[in-house]
This record gives C-alpha cells, sequence and structure tokens, in this order.
C-alpha cells in the first residue's frame, strides 16, 4: 500500500509539470514575445521589434551589444519608436540574451574568433563581410560590387565611398577589418 501511493506520488510529480510543460510551449509557439528571456529591456523589444517583421530576425541572430546598438539605431532610421535611452535598453538587453557568448550553436564564429581573425575587406566574400562586419547583405554586395568596380580598397575612407554601405556600421566594425 505504501509502495503504491509513493508510486502514485512519483507519477504525479513526473508527468504534472511535463504536461504543463508541454502545455505551455505550445501557449509560447502562438507568441514569439513570450519565448524572450526576462530582462530590462524585454518589453520594448516584444513591443516594438515584431511591428514590421518577425521576431525572429531578432533572436536568430547573435550580436555584441555595439552591434546590436547599430541594428536598433538603424531600425530608429527604419521607423521603429524608440528614444535614445531606450535605444541602449535595448542594445544591452539584445546583447545579454543574444550577443557572441550566449550563443551555443554558432561556435566558429564565437566573439574570440571574430575579434582573433580579422575581415579582409579585399578578399572577403559577400557573406563574410556580411557575418564579420554586421553589414546587411545589401550592404556587403555593394561592398564586393564596388571593389570588382574600382579596384581594392586601401583605408577605411576608401570603403566609405561605397554608397548604400551605412558609415556608422564601418566604423563600428573598424578593428575587425584588415586591407
Ligand atoms: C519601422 C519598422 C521596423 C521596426 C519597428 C524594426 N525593424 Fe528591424 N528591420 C526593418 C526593415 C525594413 C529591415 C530590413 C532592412 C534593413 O536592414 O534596414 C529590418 C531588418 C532587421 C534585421 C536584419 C538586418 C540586419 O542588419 O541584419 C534585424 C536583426 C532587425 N531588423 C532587428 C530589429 C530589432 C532588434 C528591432 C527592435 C529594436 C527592429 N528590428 C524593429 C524594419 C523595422
Amino acid at each position: 500500500m505504501i509502495r503504491r501511493t509513493f508510486l502514485m506520488i512519483l507519477f504525479l510529480a513526473v508527468l504534472f509539470p511535463l504536461s504543463f510543460q508541454a502545455l505551455s510551449a505550445q501557449d509560447s509557439s502562438d507568441d514569439p514575445a513570450k519565448k524572450l528571456p526576462e530582462g530590462k529591456g524585454k518589453d520594448y523589444v516584444a513591443s516594438v521589434c515584431q511591428q514590421c517583421h518577425g521576431l525572429d530576425l531578432t533572436t536568430s541572430s547573435n550580436r555584441t551589444v555595439d552591434e546590436w546598438r547599430n541594428v536598433t539605431n538603424d531600425m530608429v532610421s527604419n521607423g521603429a519608436a524608440l528614444e535614445k535611452d531606450e535605444v541602449e535598453i535595448v542594445a544591452q538587453y539584445l546583447g545579454k540574451f543574444f550577443g557572441p557568448a550566449s550563443s551555443s550553436d554558432q561556435p566558429k564564429d564565437s566573439k574570440e574568433g571574430a575579434s582573433a581573425s580579422k575581415v579582409n575587406v579585399n578578399k572577403s566574400t559577400a557573406k563574410e563581410l556580411e557575418t564579420g562586419l554586421a553589414l546587411t547583405e545589401k550592404e556587403a554586395k555593394a561592398v564586393v560590387e564596388y571593389r570588382e568596380k574600382n579596384g581594392k580598397f586601401s583605408t577605411l575612407d576608401d570603403l566609405k565611398k561605397v554608397s548604400g554601405v551605412d558609415a556608422k556600421k564601418l566604423d563600428a566594425a573598424k578593428d575587425r577589418m584588415e586591407f
């Protein structure tokens, strides 16, 4: 009898939380904002960052706080309604939870790897420029096209001549560049 009660309790203790977990997991798949980790800034991200595109665009990438600040500023120029201090809160939040250090599925692109191996702007492919310098696909392609037409870049200022590339991003990434 005691044994049975024990088994019953064990059964409940194990199965109940599991079924609740399954239920809540299903709930949150309807609303991606529920998957955001708790922290200061979550509310801004949940309310602002899915107004124009899916939240997965944000949650599927890993960037440093600086890179997130650039992205968030870009989003403000796209029309995101955030004040300057709110941009900072969002950048800190995203850098903390979606930063290079917290990425488990990006082993070769960890922060150390990125800072150790510089991006050669004259030799890298568009894809490498995109990930290495945190450019958009369009910007990276513009760099490659410019390079093909006009020859090698020798300074950061040369690179800034490429139209359609955000100079602020280039400044932010200049320590990772090699010419
Ligand atoms: C007013 C509309 C709008 C809002 C609000 C907005 N975005 Fe965007 N987002 C865009 C557009 C348009 C693009 C594609 C063009 C571009 O890259 O600027 C984009 C692209 C992106 C990209 C991919 C481009 C890249 O540089 O890798 C990320 C990441 C991103 N947004 C994150 C965010 C985050 C984080 C927020 C909240 C702070 C946000 N977005 C809010 C309009 C918006």
